[in-house]
């Protein structure tokens, strides 16, 4: 993922976000609630459920698996929580990987009249209302049918999320079904699957969830977006995920190539900040309340393909470009700067003399060996 990409919101953003979305929270989740817009008064009422929930999300050693926060979403607090503050923050993540991609998204939208979009963990469906934000941004919105199968073990989230999706986007032609289990994978097939924070909610080995997918997607799809937190324990996560899937399957984005992931265990692990304004002053005023100024987003992602890895795309080709998987760290006993990058089975390393200003993690790197393979050219895209 660059790190230095700018992204362009539509400008339905804060109007989905700090209208619809607060003031559905407002009306369904405020007791005796006001017919006056979400103001500060709101806000109060609402903080803590938020803190209490961020947390549960943000904190490892907890975890929403535990306790009585295995189904949080089936609490009010935590739901109207959910809408106030993460449904933002995981759209605003989904939108900025489906922002990079997009001249890819509005190709093949713009080749079909129906798209199929599976939300796997839709939760209030993040995911989708990115995806919907792009469309718009690109203006095919209202040029394309979309069929939406959301799946969640919690079905009034699904609702309300259904009930904010209607209000922003009255007019676009979509239908939707609701599944508290996923349907079986045999039975049809997705042009788009999207997952937002699942891998992180589930225990076990993800092999059943990858086999679904694989059948889920057919080799003309667009393949399966994955976002999970930052942390490393979910990054290897999404990375043992990612392994299973390419042993059938590829990798789109970000990895430079389709071969085992060299940071899925081990002491480094690849994971995304950018620097990203999204637009809303709710969502801005929860974040500096949670001390969590968002100007940065965090998390780890993969983009995946059911189209079997060509030699270009395995790594067994010499690849022409690589991944930096760390920021430049400064060697005290070379006096050099150097950045992990990923190849095929274990992390690369480039050197630098002086600290590469443009290189940051996620950065693309592109490699040209010399016949013995030590130096090595280098330049940033
Ligand atoms: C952190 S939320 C993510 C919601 C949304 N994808 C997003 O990115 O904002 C995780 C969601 O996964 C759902 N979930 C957790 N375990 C599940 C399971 N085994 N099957 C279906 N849904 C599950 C939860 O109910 C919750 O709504």
């Amino acid at each position: 993922m660059n790190p230095f990409i700018q992204i362009h919101y539509p400008k339905a953003w804060s109007h989905i976000f700090d209208e619809i979305a607060c003031n559905f929270a407002k009306s369904n989740y405020l007791p005796k609630a006001s017919k006056s817009k979400f103001n500060d008064k709101d806000l109060k009422f609402f903080l803590k459920g938020i803190r209490e929930l961020s947390e549960q999300l943000t904190t490892e050693r907890k975890g929403p698996r535990i306790g009585k926060y295995r189904n949080y979403m089936n609490h009010p607090r935590f739901r109207s929580a959910y809408l106030l503050y993460f449904l933002p923050l995981q759209a605003a993540k989904f939108y900025s990987v489906l922002f990079e991609n997009k001249d890819r998204l509005r190709s093949y939208v713009m080749a079909r009249k129906k798209i199929r979009i599976v939300d796997y963990g839709a939760g209030p469906g993040s995911a989708t209302l990115a995806l919907f934000a792009l469309l718009e941004h690109l203006d095919l919105i209202n040029q394309v049918e979309l069929e939406l199968i959301w799946i969640d073990q919690n079905k009034k989230i699904m609702q309300d999320g259904v009930d904010i999706l209607k209000a922003a986007f009255p007019s676009s032609k979509f239908t939707i079904q609701m599944h508290a289990i996923p349907p079986k994978s045999k039975s049809f097939k997705a042009d788009l699957v999207l997952f937002g924070h699942i891998l992180n909610e589930t225990e076990g080995s993800p092999d059943r969830l990858v086999q679904w997918t694989l059948e889920t997607l057919d080799q003309e799809s667009i393949g399966s977006v994955h976002i999970e937190p930052a942390s490393k324990q979910a990054s290897q996560r999404l990375g043992h995920f990612r392994d299973l899937f390419v042993e059938t399957g590829s990798v789109v984005s970000p990895c430079a190539h389709s071969s085992r992931c060299p940071v899925s265990m081990g002491r480094e692990w690849c994971h995304f900040s950018i620097q990203s304004q999204a637009p809303g002053r709710w969502f801005k005023e929860v974040s500096k309340k949670l001390s969590s100024e968002k100007n940065w987003l965090k998390f780890s992602y993969v983009w995946l393909s059911n189209t079997k890895a060509t030699e270009k795309t395995d790594g067994s080709e010499k690849s022409n470009s690589e991944l930096a998987i760390s920021d430049p760290i400064y060697s005290t006993q070379t006096r050099q700067y150097f950045v992990f990058t990923c190849r095929p089975e274990k992390p690369g390393k480039q050197v630098f003399d002086k600290k590469p200003l443009r290189i940051h993690r996620g950065s693309t790197l592109a490699v040209a060996r010399d016949k013995d393979s030590k130096k090595i050219r280098r330049k940033t895209r």
